[in-house]
C-alpha cells in the first residue's frame, strides 16, 4: 500500500481507538454501553470488535485529531469528516455506535455507525446506519464485514455464513459461529463473491426472516448461481425475525441448532418462494408454479436431488414424471 493509504488507515485506527475509549471509559458513552449490553453484547465482544461511540458533538473527532497534531492534509479524503460550505470540516459521525470495518488484512478502513436514539433524540431524521463513503482504502464493492476474523474458521470448515446485518454477525459470533460475514447492507458484488469463493466451498444464506430478507435471499441465490459454483444452502429464520432477534428470543443453543439442522436446499427455498405470491387453489397459477420450478430445477446439479423433486412435483400436481422430464430437457436445450 502506498503511503497515502497507510496514513488513511492510521487515521482510522486512531479514530477507532478514540471512539472505543469514549464508549468503555467515559460517562458520555454510558447510554451507548447500556444499549449494547441490553442487546446482548458483552464487554469481551465489545473489546474484540473494538466497538465505539461517537458523541453528539460535531467537532469531537476533529478536535482530538488537532490536539494529537495529526497531519490534516488527508482529513478531507478520509471520509471521517464532511466539508461545510466554508470548507470547515465537521465530524461525519455523531451520536452513533461505531462499528469499525476492517479490510482483509484486519486494518480499520471505515466505519458503520448506528444511530443511538435517546429520550430527547428521536431517530426520525437520521438513517439507522451511516457508513463511511468510498475512499482510497474503503471500497464497498470489496469489503465484507468480519471477513478477516472469519478466515481461520472458514478455511477449516470450508463454510461461510452470510448475514444481512453486522448485529447478526456479532450475534452468531457470540454463539461460537465465528465464520459469519455481512456485506455493507447492499446486495453481493462480483468482487465479494470471488473473495468468498477463493476460501469457501459452501455458503449458507441466513438473511432476515422478513419479506425484505426473503427477497434478498432470492436475489443473492440468482447472483451466486450466475457467477460461481459455490455450494449453496439457506437457513430461513422463523417468525420474521433476524438472526440477532432470534438469539435474543430463543437463546444461543436454539440458534446454533437452527444453523446446524435448519439448513435447506436452494430448491426447497424456491418451492416456498414461488408459492408466496400465488393462489395455489387456482389452476393457472399452479401450472405457472410448476413451470417456474422446472426452471429452478435446471440449476440443481445433483441428479439425486433432481430426481427427488421431480417425483415430488409429479405427485403433488398429478403430472406424469415423463412429461416433467421432457419439459426439463426442452428447457435445458433452450438454455444452451
Ligand atoms: P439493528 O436494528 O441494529 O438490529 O440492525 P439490522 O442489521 O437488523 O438492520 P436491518 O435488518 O434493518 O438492515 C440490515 C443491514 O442493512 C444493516 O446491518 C445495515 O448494514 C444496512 N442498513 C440498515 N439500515 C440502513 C440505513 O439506514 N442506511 C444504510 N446505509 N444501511 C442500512
Ligand atoms: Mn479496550
Ligand atoms: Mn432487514
Ligand atoms: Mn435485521
Ligand atoms: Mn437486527
Amino acid at each position: 500500500a502506498d503511503s497515502q493509504q497507510q496514513q488513511l488507515i492510521q487515521l482510522h485506527e486512531k479514530a477507532a481507538e478514540v471512539y472505543h475509549h469514549m464508549l468503555v471509559n467515559t460517562a458520555i458513552g454510558e447510554t451507548a454501553l447500556d444499549y449494547l449490553h441490553k442487546r446482548g453484547l458483552d464487554d469481551q465482544l465489545i473489546e474484540e470488535f473494538n466497538i465505539g461511540f461517537a458523541p453528539n458533538q460535531r467537532d469531537f473527532l476533529f478536535r482530538v485529531f488537532q490536539n494529537e497534531s495529526l497531519d490534516s492534509a488527508l482529513f478531507p479524503e478520509s471520509g471521517l469528516f464532511v466539508e461545510r460550505e466554508n470548507e470547515a470540516l465537521v465530524d461525519r459521525f455523531y451520536q452513533r455506535i461505531m462499528f469499525p470495518i476492517r479490510n482483509f488484512q484486519g486494518k480499520t478502513v471505515g466505519f458503520s455507525g448506528r444511530f443511538l436514539a435517546t429520550e430527547d433524540l428521536a431517530d426520525k431524521d437520521q438513517p439507522k446506519y451511516l457508513n463511511s463513503p468510498e475512499t482510497a482504502v474503503f471500497n464497498k464493492r470489496e469489503i465484507l464485514f468480519n471477513f478477516d476474523k472469519a478466515r481461520g474458521a472458514l478455511r477449516k470448515s470450508g463454510t461461510v455464513y452470510l448475514f444481512e446485518g453486522f448485529m447478526d454477525v456479532l450475534a452468531a459470533y457470540r454463539t461460537g459461529v465465528t465464520n459469519g460475514i455481512a456485506s455493507m447492507g447492499t446486495s453481493l458484488t462480483n468482487e465479494q463473491i470471488s473473495s468468498i469463493t477463493r476460501l469457501a466451498q459452501e455458503l449458507v444464506l441466513c438473511y432476515d426472516g422478513d419479506q425484505a430478507g426473503i427477497e434478498a435471499t432470492n436475489r443473492a441465490i440468482g447472483h451466486l448461481q450466475e457467477t460461481s459454483r459455490i455450494g449453496l444452502s439457506v437457513v430461513s429464520v422463523p417468525e420474521k425475525l433476524d438472526p440477532d432477534e432470534y438469539v435474543k428470543k430463543h437463546g444461543q443453543e436454539a440458534f446454533v441448532n437452527l444453523l446446524e439442522h435448519g439448513k435447506e436446499t436452494v430448491f426447497s427455498f424456491k418451492m416456498r418462494y414461488r408459492r408466496m405470491n400465488k393462489n395455489m387453489a387456482n389452476e393457472k397459477e399452479q401450472v405457472e408454479y410448476v413451470q417456474e420450478l422446472l426452471h429452478d430445477l435446471l440449476n440443481v446439479d445433483s441428479l439425486i436431488e433432481q430426481d427427488r423433486y421431480l417425483t415430488q412435483l409429479s405427485t403433488e400436481f398429478q403430472i406424469s414424471r415423463e412429461t416433467l422430464q421432457q419439459q426439463l430437457r426442452d428447457l435445458k436445450r433452450q438454455r444452451r
